[in-house]
């Protein structure tokens, strides 16, 4: 890895700690213990855990930064200047069905911006990270968007909708829309990954609704590190967190924006 800032060091240090208990518990899915948060959104001790040790590791190098979680929600409340923003397990869904699509992902942002981030798969052991300024990487690997111009020949990811999703014929139908216009569409279960796989040139582009924030905040400077463009749109006023993203190279771009924002033809 060529980034070697103390934001990195401090996050791929958590990541690895983590990591050692979630590769022994995805060996041991079954005897993991499960709880249901909400239908089709289950939270296993495994997240929890996961969280923990990143939490800890991570206040252990800066004990006044802000913090962002998914099962825990916001801690060191004051500090927004400075914040980490984690999902412990992106792909929870993906880990409980013993598939090894997930990842840890954690970003930083100073002052509203996402300043470096890192998703790791622990199965596969890749790791994503990119800081700004710095360049996106793949493990020792310089990463870049894919350089393909033709909106038609694109292979897209999405995902969603959530079981408990309020505009589940509405995602159906832009994803039918979309699903007209270009090669084909993936939907693998990980916001992070998804982005990841962006930067790293495997999809051309992504996008989708009613994320939160957590999910994509790492994936934002990679894919922007790795020259590929992000977008957010139809921004919840009250509600910051909540994000409907679109990332993908630069060439499709807009192709997708016009697409998600045309009007269906009644
Ligand atoms: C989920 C994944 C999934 C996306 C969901 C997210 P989780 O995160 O990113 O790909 O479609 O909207 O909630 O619950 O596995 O951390
Ligand atoms: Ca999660
Ligand atoms: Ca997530």
């Amino acid at each position: 890895m060529r980034l070697d800032s103390p934001h990195i060091n401090v996050i791929i240090k958590a990541c690895m700690k983590a990591s050692r208990f979630l590769i022994r518990d995805f060996g041991e899915i079954e005897n993991l213990q499960v709880s249901s948060k909400a239908p089709g959104d289950f939270v296993t001790s495994a997240d929890k855990r996961t969280e923990k040790i990143i939490v800890e590791e991570l206040q252990k190098a800066q004990p006044n930064y802000g913090i962002l979680t998914e099962e825990s929600g916001i801690l060191n409340g004051s500090n927004n200047k400075n914040r980490w923003i984690i999902d412990p397990i992106d792909g929870t869904m993906n880990f409980l069905n013993g598939i090894p699509q997930f990842a840890i992902s954690i970003g930083y942002e100073e002052n509203d911006e996402i300043k470096c981030g890192v998703i790791f798969n622990p199965i596969t052991n890749e790791m994503f990270c990119a800081e700004k300024g710095n360049g996106a990487y793949l493990n020792n690997s310089r990463i870049r968007v894919s350089n393909k111009k033709k909106f038609q020949e694109s292979l897209l990811v999405t995902g969603g909708p959530k079981q408990t999703s309020k505009i589940k014929e509405k995602i159906f139908s832009e994803y039918i829309k979309i699903s007209k216009n270009v090669t084909n569409i993936r939907k693998f279960g990980s916001a992070a990954l998804d982005m990841a796989y962006v930067a790293s040139g495997r999809f051309d582009g992504y996008w989708q609704r009613e994320l939160n924030y957590w999910d994509i905040a790492a994936g934002i400077i990679i894919v922007k590190e790795a020259g590929g463009f992000v977008n957010f749109f139809e921004q919840s006023e009250e509600d910051p967190i909540k994000k409907n993203i679109l990332a993908s190279n630069s060439n499709i771009h807009q192709n997708l924006k016009d697409l998600i924002n045309k009007k269906d033809i009644e």
